[in-house]
């Protein structure tokens, strides 16, 4: 291909966009071209380092077309009911895997990821369970996250572990169920064991209508992720299944959404996307939701349920991206050239705990100064002539340092999207562990394991500019990363 036709090809994508987004009502986010278009789903967001995924039923493993498709075109599994309660443990202590099994055989054998989908839920209980009531429903319900977890350890990029526990409506509170009657912990408790069993997969909280941000359900949800980051419950992410039609339309401030939940410190997916509709108007609502997600730098991937429109759950809204032949739609294409516009690169965990990262060994070199500060790492990019006030955003992204015996370093690296005259960040530490040291910032201490760090000088940075900041951390045994958040001025 010759540069010009590349480029006339990048210009119809974006402009395409650009009107996919204006027929939902959203801001036009900057948008930064990708490198190369890709021809397929997966590789189109791999050039902002996302996934794209979709639902797996066990019988799509009997249809070549489907399993064709989903080699081609997808890169995470997710099973769209094979992992479920029900399905995985039909008698209480006797649990089933077969059927999931298959499903993430076949992911993994074919190169793909899997997401968990679900170890906690109201609905889609099996029988025993749900007669069951108090504390033996709540040791039911923890031996189930425990043992699914543990059997599934490390194929698993993330688990819902925790599925529409809010109510709808405008309470803004929790569901009643019989899981909720066990007591309001129960949600952490989940997390809490579904961490200890799988330390490696990121743990999600996964709901529908929790889309446009001025809903009571979307602040509730809001609000628990607030207070479980704020506590140390073991949160990573965010699941937003996303069943639109047309009286649950994409909401124009989905975007407003995906980054208000992302500034808590947690990833974004969008997990059971599908659209009822057709043709242009459909294929637009796609691309919307689509360039929301690529505006976010923590919203790492999109899933769709299912593949063809002939296997949805709801087949007679035509809601995805392949007709009943497997033909691509409209919404296909409409997807692909949001993808290929490009959009913000997707910084995936810096801001959760991931143990898989952690050493296996502890290290052994012992300094014999503490360090008092001295930076690992230079602020990168700190402009000397400070860019107009902005209104950017920003995003702060964790990376290890050195270890030793008793503590680590770590550096936080923070990235304007858009202009920004300062920023702050804050890092919360678990305990027992403390920070002992900082450099390159100005910390203060709202709490003991919470430090807010502003920049040394004005804190103004271009778009795509970084600046960085140290601290070390007195560990105590506990080596889980600090979590970072960052938010502009
Ligand atoms: O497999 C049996 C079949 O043997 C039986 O004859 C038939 C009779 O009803 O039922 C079949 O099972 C159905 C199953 O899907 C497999 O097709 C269940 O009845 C049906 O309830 C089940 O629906 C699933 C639904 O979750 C249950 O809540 C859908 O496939 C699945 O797409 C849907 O997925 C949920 C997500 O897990 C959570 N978010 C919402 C989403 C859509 O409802």
């Amino acid at each position: 291909m010759t540069i010009t036709r590349h480029r006339r090809r990048r210009a119809r994508a974006v402009s395409a966009v650009a009107v996919a987004a204006m027929a939902v009502g959203m801001a036009v986010p900057l948008a930064l071209p990708a490198a190369a278009a890709g021809s397929t789903l997966e590789s189109a967001a791999a050039e902002t380092n996302r996934y794209y995924g979709a639902a797996m039923a066990g019988s799509y493993l009997n249809n070549s077309q489907v399993t064709g498709i989903l080699q081609r075109e997808f890169d995470m599994i997710t099973a769209e009911n094979e992992m479920k309660m029900d399905a995985t443990e039909p008698s209480q202590n006797q649990f089933s895997y077969t059927n999931g099994d298959r499903i993430v055989n076949w992911a993994l054998q074919n190169g793909k990821q899997v997401r968990g989908h679900a170890l906690a839920w109201h609905s889609q209980q099996p029988g025993w369970m749900q007669n069951m009531s108090g504390t033996n429903l709540r040791n039911a319900m923890l031996n189930h996250v425990t043992k699914v977890a543990t059997y599934y350890k490390g194929k698993i990029y993330a688990w819902d572990v925790v599925n529409e526990a809010y109510a709808d409506g405008n309470s803004g509170g929790r569901r009643d169920s019989n899981l909720q009657r066990t007591g309001n912990d129960w949600i952490e408790a989940a997390f809490r064991a579904a961490r200890a069993a799988d330390p490696g997969a990121k743990l999600c909280y996964n709901d529908y209508n929790t889309d446009n941000w001025s809903h009571a359900k979307t602040q509730g949800v809001y609000n628990m992720v607030k207070d479980f980051k704020a506590r140390g419950v073991p949160i990573d992410c965010v699941g937003f299944q996303a069943h639109f039609n047309s009286g649950n339309p994409v909401p124009s401030n989905y975007d407003v959404t995906l980054r208000n939940f992302a500034d808590l410190g947690v990833d974004v997916q969008i997990t059971e996307l599908d659209i009822e509709g057709s043709g242009s108007s459909q294929s637009q609502q796609f691309a919307g939701v689509t360039q929301a997600c690529l505006s976010v730098a923590r919203c790492t991937g999109i899933t769709v349920w299912g593949v063809r429109d002939s296997e949805s759950w709801r087949a007679s809204g035509t809601p995805l991206l392949f007709d009943g032949s497997g033909n691509k739609k409209a919404a296909y294409t409409g997807t692909l050239n949001a993808l290929n516009a490009g959009g913000v690169r997707a910084t995936p965990g810096g801001t959760t705990t991931q143990p898989t990262q952690q050493p296996t060994t502890q290290p052994t070199s012992q300094p014999t100064t503490q360090p008092t500060s001295q930076p690992t790492t230079q602020p990168t990019a700190n402009p000397t002539t400070p860019p107009p006030t902005g209104s950017g955003t920003c995003t702060a992204t964790y990376s290890e340092g050195e270890k030793w015996n008793d503590r680590f370093n770590g550096v936080v690296t923070i990235r304007a999207n858009g202009n920004i005259s300062s920023w702050t960040s804050t890092v919360t530490v678990r305990s027992p562990q403390r920070i002992i040291a900082t450099w390159s910032g100005s910390p203060t201490w709202p709490s003991a394991n919470v430090m807010t760090m502003r920049p040394n000088g004005s804190g103004a940075l271009a778009n795509g500019q970084t600046a960085s900041f140290g601290f070390t951390v007195q560990h105590g045994g506990n080596w889980t990363w600090p979590t970072v958040t960052c938010s502009a001025s």
